[in-house]
């Protein structure tokens, strides 16, 4: 099977936003709680700069998963400091596509010159939490029922990983 991650382009909005869409609908990953549009995710995607980015995971063709390094907090002495995402479509999880995108953001990061990445899980999340504990990234804290999802209340665990200096 052909599997390649690259950056994503315009074209593959769709594909993202189906994904994104299904993990916004059933699952407590993200905070959205409303479906996005194509119009949003385009617009998401025009507002990101390097050292940020949008990378893809694609199968035979067709994007099976996405990920992206986002400003961590918008205030400036935060620009060394990004926040990772990985959404993979429901039928290709567990299966490695989580981590080589991951590993992809990794290596992007620290050529970017970014000090350390930052992911927020939601608890009770453990494919998230393994696939970031394989990289190293260790638990740096947690806010308590900061969200509120399918009627009840959500904590976010920050887990963290600090990047060698760059060469
Ligand atoms: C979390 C997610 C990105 C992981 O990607 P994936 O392709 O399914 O994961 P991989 O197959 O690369 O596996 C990564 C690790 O997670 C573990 N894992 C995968 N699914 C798991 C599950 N359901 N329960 C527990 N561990 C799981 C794997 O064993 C592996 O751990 P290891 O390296 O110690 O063996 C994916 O499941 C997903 O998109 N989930 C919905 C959206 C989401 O939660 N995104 C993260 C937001 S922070």
């Amino acid at each position: 099977m052909s599997e390649i991650v690259r950056s994503a382009t315009e074209a593959d909005m769709p594909a993202i936003l189906d994904i994104y869409n299904e993990a916004i609908l059933h699952s407590t990953a993200t905070f959205d709680i409303e479906p996005q549009t194509l119009d949003e995710r385009l617009q998401w995607f025009r507002e990101t700069r390097p050292p940020h980015c949008v990378i893809v995971a694609e199968e035979e063709g067709r994007v099976v998963g996405w990920g992206c390094l986002r400003g961590f907090r918008t205030k400036v002495a935060y620009r060394f400091t990004a926040e990772d995402s990985v959404y993979i479509h429901e039928e290709h999880r567990g299966r490695g596509v989580g981590t080589r995108l991951l590993a992809e953001l990794i290596e992007r990061a620290k050529k970017g010159g970014l000090h350390t990445l930052m992911a927020g899980v939601t608890e009770g999340n453990p494919a998230s939490e393994a696939l970031h504990k394989r990289f190293g990234f260790v638990e740096a804290g947690r806010d308590r029922e900061v969200g509120y999802k399918f009627e009840r209340w959500l904590d976010v665990v920050w887990m963290q990983l600090m990047l060698p200096p760059a060469e």
